[in-house]
C-alpha cells in the first residue's frame, strides 16, 4: 500500500520505496503537510510544537488559542486572505472583488492507478504501478471546491502532485495565482539549485542558500524559457552528487511559471512551483473547473546523482510515450548549419549520399523548403512546399532520399507566421496582439493564437498536408520566440497564456495520434522550451542552438540534473564552431553528442577523407553504446563549473557496461594528472577496458579511479567502455 490513511487522527501517508510524505487534515480542516524526506515510520504529528506566536494571527474558529496560526503552519496549499503572509499557492478574486479563499477538508479519496489531467501532459503508470490520493478541500463561503491530487509512484520513489479548482458557487471569479505543489519545510538550512541561461547558453547551473525574503524564477515568455527551466532541487548545504537530502520539484508544463522560495520569520522554507502570475488572471464560472498543471516531486538522501537518476526513470518510463518511447532514435543529418536557407532538393539528397556513406539513418530538411522562404523574414505560416526553390515536389523528393535507403524528416514551426505570408494577408487577425498596437517582432515573426480552435484547426491541416506527402519519419517541430502581445482577438487576455499552452498540447496530441510512427523533436530556439511537458508529445528535444561542444559539455551538464540523455538532442557539427568561433577536435565533437541522441548538423562534402573516416567510426561506435546512452543510469563523475574536466557515464541496469566519457575543459603547461572515479558498477567484477584491454576491478575504478591521459590541445576528449569479464 503506497497510500495508507489513518481515520482517527486524519493522517494520509504516501510510501514510496525510499520516502515517505506525510500530512493531516486537523480538527479546523487545514490540511497541515507533516513531513517528506527519506522513509521513516509512525505519526509525525508531533514535529509541529504549538506555542504562543506573538503577532502572527490566529482564525476565528481556534477562539482564543494564540499558538494556532496559518502564519507559521506548514499548509499544503495555503491560501490567500486566511492570515497566511508567506507566499500563497492559491489566490482567488471573488464575485465581489475580494481576495479570500479558505479550504478545508471535506473528504478524500485512494483510487488505484495515476490519475490523469484534462487537456495537460501528466506522468503515465500502469494501474498496478502508481496509487492515487484525491482530497478535496472546499471554501464554504464562495463555492470554490480544490481537489488535490496526489500520485505515488512506490518504485520511482516519486510523488506527483497537481489542482483542479472548481467554481461550485454562483459568481464568476479570477483566479489570480495558481501552483500546484506546495512544500514546506520546518526547519534547517537549504541551497537552492536553479537552471538560468539564455539562447544558445541554456541551463546554467546557479546553487545558492535559500536566505531570507522571496527568490523567484519563472518565465512569462509564453514557453518555459531558455532563461530559467521549470525544475528546481532544494539540497541541504552538504549534499553532494554521491550523498546528502536533496528534493527535485519539476513543473510538467510549457508555458508560463513561477517557482517561489522563501525562508520566512521562523527558518521555515516554503517552496511553491506554479502558473506564472503575469498575464494570467482565470475567469472561472459557476459550474467550470480549472487545472494546475503536474508537479514531479522526488526525494534522495544519496545526493544530486541519484535525484537526477530517478528523475531520469520517471521521464522515460512515465513521460516519453510512443514508438520512440524506448526504441533507438534514427541518427540524422540535419541541413541547418550543413547549408542554412541555400539549398534545393538535389542538395537534400547530396546530403542522403553522404549520410549513407557515413553510416546516418536520416537526413532532415530543415528551414527554408516551403513558401517564400529564404531568409527569416518572411513564408512563415504559408506551409506549402516551394518546388521551385527544391527543383521537384516533396514527394520526389521524399522517393529519392528513401531510394538510397536513408530515412526521410522535415522542419516546420507550425506556432509562428510571418508578416509576409499568405496566411497573414489573409487572416491578419489570427496572430497575438493587443488591440490597437502593432505587435513586437522577434525574428521577423508573430505568434499565431493557439488558444484559438479554429486557428489550430487550420494549421493541422497544413502540417497534415505536408506529412501526407511522402514517407516522413520525423518532424523538428520548432518555435522561435517569445510571445509577448499577449491578447486574443476572441477569449479574456487573462487566459490566453494558459489556452495557448493548452491549445499546443491538443494539437500534438491530435498529430501524435494520427501518425503514431512519427518522431517528433521539441526545439524552440534550441532549449528554450526544454521540459516534462513537451517531452510527452516529443520524446527528444533540440538541447540548444549552441553546438559547439565545449559549452555543450556546460549545457548538457546543467541539462542533466532533471533530463535523460535519450532527451537530449546533441549533434557534432563543424568547425570553427557556428555559434563560437572555436575550434574542438572531431573526437570530442563526437563524445559530447554521444551524451544525446547522437547526430550531424554538418555538410559531410566538406569534410576531409581523414575526418570521415573518424565519422564511419564514430557512427559505428554510436551503434554499439547506444541501447547504454538512451537506457542506462547516468552518471556525473566532475563538475566542469569547478573542475579541470568534465565526466560523465552511463551504466547498464545489469552492471556489465559502463561508457566513460571525458573532456579536458583546462589545458596548462606541466599539468598535474587529473583522475577519474566511476560510479555505479559492481565492485568485486572485473571491468575490461574495450579500447585497451586492461582489466580492473569495479572497485577500484569506482575508489581509486583512472589518471586521464596528458595529451597536448584544447578540449580533448576521452570514451572508454567497460564491459564485465566472464569470470
Ligand atoms: C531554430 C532552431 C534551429 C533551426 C532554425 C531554423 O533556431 O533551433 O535548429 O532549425 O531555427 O530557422
Amino acid at each position: 500500500m503506497a497510500i495508507i490513511y489513518q481515520e482517527k487522527e486524519r493522517i494520509f501517508t504516501l510510501e514510496t520505496l525510499h520516502t515517505t510524505y506525510q500530512m493531516k487534515a486537523d480538527g479546523r480542516g487545514a490540511l497541515l503537510h507533516l513531513y517528506y524526506g527519506k522513509k521513516t515510520a509512525g505519526s509525525l504529528e508531533y514535529l509541529l510544537p504549538f506555542y504562543d506566536r506573538s503577532f502572527s494571527g490566529n482564525p476565528a474558529d481556534v477562539g482564543n488559542d494564540r499558538t494556532y496560526s496559518m502564519d507559521v503552519l506548514p499548509l499544503e496549499y495555503p491560501t490567500l486572505g486566511v492570515g497566511d503572509y508567506r507566499g500563497t499557492a492559491l489566490d482567488i478574486e471573488n464575485g465581489d472583488g475580494t481576495e479570500c479563499v479558505d479550504l478545508r477538508y471535506d473528504s478524500h479519496e485512494i483510487r488505484k492507478g495515476k490519475y490523469a489531467l484534462r487537456g495537460l501532459p501528466a506522468v503515465l503508470a500502469h494501474e498496478e504501478e502508481a496509487q492515487t490520493l484525491s482530497v478535496i478541500l472546499k471554501d464554504s463561503v464562495s463555492g470554490i471546491r480544490v481537489e488535490l491530487l496526489y500520485g505515488v509512484l512506490e518504485r520511482e520513489d516519486i510523488i506527483t502532485r497537481a489542482a483542479v479548482i472548481s467554481n461550485k458557487g454562483a459568481e464568476t471569479v479570477i483566479i489570480q495565482k495558481a501552483a500546484g505543489a506546495c512544500l514546506d519545510f520546518l526547519y534547517w538550512d537549504y541551497d537552492l539549485i536553479s537552471f538560468y541561461g539564455r539562447h544558445a547558453m541554456e541551463r546554467s547551473v546557479q546553487r545558492k542558500p535559500i536566505g531570507h525574503g522571496t527568490f523567484s524564477i519563472g518565465s512569462r515568455r509564453g514557453t518555459s524559457s531558455h532563461q530559467y527551466n521549470p525544475g528546481v532541487i532544494v539540497a541541504e548545504p552538504h549534499t553532494t552528487e554521491e550523498q546528502g537530502n536533496c528534493y527535485g520539484l519539476l513543473f510538467v508544463y510549457s508555458g508560463n511559471f513561477c517557482c517561489e522560495v522563501q525562508r520566512d520569520q521562523f527558518d521555515q522554507t516554503r517552496v511553491l512551483m506554479g502558473l506564472g502570475r503575469d498575464y494570467f488572471h482565470y475567469p472561472l464560472n459557476p459550474g467550470e473547473s480549472f487545472v494546475v498543471p503536474e508537479t514531479i516531486l522526488c526525494f534522495s538522501d544519496q545526493g544530486l546523482g541519484a535525484l537526477s537518476r530517478r528523475y531520469h526513470d520517471c521521464i522515460r518510463r512515465h513521460i516519453c510515450r510512443g514508438k520512440y518511447a524506448h526504441e533507438a532514435r534514427p541518427l540524422l543529418i540535419n541541413s541547418w548549419e550543413a547549408a542554412y536557407f541555400d539549398f534545393t532538393g538535389e542538395t537534400i539528397v547530396r546530403l542522403a549520399k553522404e549520410a549513407r556513406e557515413l553510416g546516418a539513418d536520416m537526413v532532415v530538411m530543415d528551414d527554408g523548403w516551403f513558401g517564400k522562404r529564404d531568409n527569416d523574414d518572411s513564408g512563415l505560416g504559408d506551409w506549402q512546399v516551394n518546388e521551385r526553390k527544391l527543383g521537384m515536389s516533396l514527394k520526389e523528393l521524399v522517393g529519392q532520399v528513401n531510394d538510397l535507403g536513408v530515412r526521410f524528416g522535415i522542419w516546420m514551426e507550425p506556432e509562428m507566421v510571418s508578416e509576409d505570408s499568405d496566411l497573414y494577408r489573409a487572416h491578419p487577425d489570427w496572430v497575438l496582439r493587443f488591440p490597437g498596437r502593432t505587435p513586437v517582432r522577434g525574428r521577423n515573426q508573430l505568434v499565431l493564437d493557439f488558444s484559438r480552435e479554429d486557428v489550430r484547426e487550420a494549421v493541422f491541416a497544413q502540417v497534415c498536408g505536408v506529412l501526407d506527402q511522402g514517407n516522413i519519419e520525423y518532424l523538428k517541430w520548432d518555435m522561435n520566440r517569445s510571445m509577448a502581445d499577449v491578447a486574443s482577438a476572441k477569449g479574456a487576455p487573462g487566459r490566453v497564456t494558459y489556452d495557448y499552452v493548452l491549445g499546443l498540447y491538443d494539437f500534438l496530441e491530435k498529430l501524435t495520434a494520427r501518425y503514431p510512427e512519427l518522431l517528433i523533436e521539441g526545439c524552440s530556439g534550441g532549449g528554450g522550451r526544454f521540459d516534462a511537458g513537451m517531452l510527452y508529445y516529443t520524446p527528444q528535444i533540440w538541447c540548444s542552438d549552441n553546438t559547439d561542444a565545449a559549452d555543450r559539455v556546460f549545457i548538457q551538464y546543467g541539462t542533466s540534473f532533471f533530463y535523460p540523455a535519450c532527451a537530449v538532442g546533441a549533434h557534432v557539427s563543424a568547425v570553427p564552431n557556428h555559434q563560437t568561433g572555436r575550434k574542438v577536435s572531431l573526437q570530442t565533437r563526437g563524445v559530447v553528442a554521444m551524451a544525446g541522441t547522437f547526430g550531424f548538423e554538418l555538410n559531410p562534402a566538406l569534410l576531409t577523407e581523414a575526418e570521415k573516416a573518424e565519422v564511419k567510426e564514430q557512427i559505428r561506435f554510436w551503434k554499439n553504446v547506444e541501447p547504454l546512452v538512451r537506457e542506462g543510469d547516468y552518471y556525473r563523475l566532475s563538475n566542469p563549473y569547478e573542475e579541470a574536466f568534465a565526466a560523465w557515464a552511463f551504466v547498464d541496469e545489469n552492471q556489465e557496461r559502463a561508457l566513460l566519457s571525458v573532456v579536458m575543459m583546462e589545458k596548462h603547461g606541466n599539468m598535474a594528472v587529473s583522475y577519474v572515479r566511476l560510479r555505479g558498477l559492481l565492485p568485486e567484477a572485473e571491468y575490461v577496458n574495450s579500447r585497451d584491454g586492461r582489466v580492473y576491478s569495479g572497485a577500484a575504478l569506482m575508489n581509486a579511479g583512472i589518471p586521464l591521459p596528458l595529451e597536448m590541445g584544447d578540449y580533448r576528449g576521452y570514451q572508454a567502455e567497460f564491459r564485465r569479464t566472464q569470470g
